[in-house]
């Protein structure tokens, strides 16, 4: 028995893979071999880790053998056709993408809201040799991550009856090609030019917001976040009644997603002052109290947990309350979410 965890970060190049990289050395995570993987544009290239280099692999058969825990950041596809491969050569595989989020029989976690269906593993235990441990975890949408993780104290103390969330999100959450378009696009703008759509955004995005972030459905309305925003968070609050309405809108910010969110409880809060409290003992929660006292998205970039500010209570409804909730999408809304399901798993 050993007490390091093998890991494989797939995607280990992209915004996500290399926030993955950073956290693991901060936080100190015991892992012991650590394989990368990314396409093979990327063959060959050198990643340094604390004070250790490991050089990018492509993906190949029997890839994983001797891992204990694989996290996945490479689309819908690569995960389909490989976290099965991963299970199979022994380890248990955390999923960045949409592939296996609402699949019934998959744990879809933020370790603060319903950690608690985690497995657990003790240090050098192989989750192979662990029967009836489930293998394959899913992390939910970045914008998922941080609603969840503001309503879980208010669905405890109040419960909750109708969430309506507008969210503000950054292009770091389209990936390395996002912030390109977005840093090309405005250099154009700057420079007098009119900068065409590029291959990320369904429109140009520079000095502009875009209301939608994935196809839209022509039977709903609704784009793909928002439809993964009201499903995925019904699922992690094991609320299958809530209520919830959503409308996403990308907005030419780096990084950090942003949300307003209309929050209506079951029993009456009886200050705004008491629901800030509430809030405030909320597991990855930090309060700003006042009111021109509030997060933003640059702010919240490269930390760790979920800001709140801007509680109000709504004027149209005395059991409605108001907030704006802030929270770094590669940390929290991905990488830092998958290595706290890790940790709890191997806690
Ligand atoms: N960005 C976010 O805020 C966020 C939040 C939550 C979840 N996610 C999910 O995380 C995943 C990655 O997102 P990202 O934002 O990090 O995207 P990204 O910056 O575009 O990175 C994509 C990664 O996938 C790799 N890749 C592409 N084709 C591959 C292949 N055939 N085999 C192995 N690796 C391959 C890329 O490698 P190369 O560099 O070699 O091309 C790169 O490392 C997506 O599923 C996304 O939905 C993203």
């Amino acid at each position: 028995m050993t007490n390091k965890i093998n890991v494989g970060v797939v995607g280990a190049t992209g915004v996500v893979g290399q926030t993955f990289l950073l956290l693991l050395a901060k936080r100190e995570f015991p892992f012991g071999e650590l394989r990368l993987f990314a396409s093979d544009a990327s063959k060959g290239l050198k990643r340094k880790v604390i004070d250790r280099e490991f050089e990018v692999q492509t993906l190949s058969p029997g890839c994983f053998k001797g891992l204990d825990v694989v996290f996945f950041s490479s689309g819908d596809d690569i995960s389909k056709d490989w976290a099965p491969k991963a299970v199979e050569d022994g380890a248990i595989a955390i999923d960045n993408s949409g592939a296996f989020r609402m699949d019934s029989e998959i744990t879809l976690c933020v370790p603060e809201v319903n950690g608690d269906l985690l497995p657990r593993l003790k240090l050098g235990e192989k989750p192979s040799a662990t029967p009836g441990t489930p293998r394959i975890i899913a992390n939910p949408n970045c914008s998922t991550i941080q609603l969840v993780v503001a309503l879980k104290p208010l669905a405890d103390k109040y419960g909750i009856d109708t969430v309506r969330v507008s969210s503000y999100q950054s292009v770091s959450g389209a990936g390395k090609g996002g912030i390109e378009e977005l840093l090309e696009q405005t250099k154009l703008a700057l420079e007098g030019e009119t900068p065409e759509k590029g291959k990320t955004f369904p429109k140009a995005i520079a000095f502009d917001c875009l209301p939608q972030i994935g196809a839209i459905s022509s039977t709903t309305g609704f784009c793909s976040e928002e439809t993964k925003i009201m499903n995925e968070s019904r699922k992690i609050l094991r609320l299958a009644d809530l209520k919830v309405s959503a409308f996403t809108v990308r907005v030419p910010t780096l990084n950090s997603h942003a949300e307003t969110v209309w929050v209506t409880l079951k029993k009456p809060a009886s200050s705004t002052a008491e629901v800030e409290r509430c809030l405030a003992s909320g597991d990855g929660i930090q309060v700003f109290e006042g009111t021109e006292n509030y997060p933003t998205q640059a702010f919240a970039s490269g930390d760790d947990p979920v800001y709140v500010g801007r509680v109000h209570k709504d004027p149209i409804d005395a059991t409605t309350w108001m907030m704006w909730v802030v929270s770094d999408n590669l940390r929290k809304g991905a990488a830092l979410n998958g290595i706290q399901i890790a940790e709890k798993i191997w806690s």
